[in-house]
């Protein structure tokens, strides 16, 4: 998702610097950027140039160091806590004071993140749907000591990059996974159970509910193992069984099937 938020800031015409690991996380991210920003051209919705100019306002780096000047960083690592704890230190340290640290996290508490910085009042999540540069939303999450100026901030930033801003508090899964994910996961129990085919379970609720994508196609287009996290947040966060993760989603996760990212999920891609 990472690439998909640089695409976005760079299009709405900010300077943009992409961090990652591995050059050749980078390099996939910018492959993703080309492609879908050449979806538009092919569309005659974007001038080729314009495309050009677009990639070339993003900046790439595996040195935290190049985000020194960055006025807010998007934190999009993986889904683990520990992982997230050990990013927001680093950048705490490395940013500038005034910055803001956002986290693209889909249900980690922003209250528990903004808690390793210094600077807990600049902590806020930065909830960006998939496909990004598709999705009008960008869910706004407070933490218990994000400040005022902050959201202002991002809420104003978020209007920038074209999205429209919805906000909540920080509370486990948000609204977005706390809605979204109980419902894949019993689609996946339904499954499980042999209540209906995948395709069934898929078409009745594209056909019946208007939903773009079924669920079984949503969670392999979202990936298996954050939904496993996520409803394990859930869980967890409000130790309530209804909230519990189906064994076929765990079988699914231990087995590395998860979903388009690994070709094998519900669906074979
Ligand atoms: N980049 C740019 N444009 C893209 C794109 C991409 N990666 N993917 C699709 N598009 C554009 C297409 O160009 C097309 O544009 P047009 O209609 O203006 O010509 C439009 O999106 C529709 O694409 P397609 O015709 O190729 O395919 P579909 O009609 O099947 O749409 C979809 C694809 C937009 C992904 C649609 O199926 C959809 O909306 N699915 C549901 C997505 C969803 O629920 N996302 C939220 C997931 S939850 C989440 O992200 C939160 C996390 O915490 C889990």
């Amino acid at each position: 998702m990472g690439a998909g938020i640089a695409q976005v800031a760079a299009r709405a015409g900010f300077d943009v610097v992409m961090r990652d690991v591995g050059p050749e996380f980078l390099e996939r991210g910018l492959n993703s950027i080309d492609k879908s920003l050449q979806r538009d051209v092919d569309k005659e919705r974007l001038k080729a140039d314009e495309k050009n100019a677009i990639i070339a306002r993003i900046k790439t780096t595996t040195d935290i160091g190049g985000l020194i000047d960055a006025f807010i960083v998007v934190e999009a690592v993986t889904e683990k806590l520990d992982v997230k704890t050990e990013v927001f230190q680093t950048l705490d340290e490395v940013i500038r004071r005034d910055a803001i640290l956002a986290s693209n996290t889909s249900s980690i508490s922003i209250t528990k993140l903004a808690a390793v910085t210094r600077r807990p009042a600049n902590v806020i999540g930065m909830h960006f749907m998939n496909p990004v540069p598709v999705m009008k939303l960008v869910e706004i999450i407070r933490g218990a000591a994000t400040s005022d100026e902050t959201y202002e901030r991002t809420r104003a930033l978020t209007e920038k990059l074209g999205k429209i801003p919805l906000e909540c508090q920080d509370s486990p899964g948000f609204i977005s996974n706390r809605v979204l994910m109980p419902m894949i996961n019993e689609a996946i129990f339904a499954l499980y159970e042999g209540v209906a085919t995948r395709e069934s379970i898929d078409g009745i609720m594209k056909l019946g509910m208007n939903h773009p994508m079924g669920p079984l196609a949503l969670a392999d287009f979202i990936g298996l193992d954050v939904c496993l996290a996520i409803m394990n947040v859930l869980h967890d966060g409000f130790g309530d069984s209804k909230y519990r993760a189906c064994p076929l989603l765990k079988r699914y996760v231990d087995a590395g099937w998860l979903g388009k990212k690994t070709g094998r999920g519900f669906y074979e891609y």
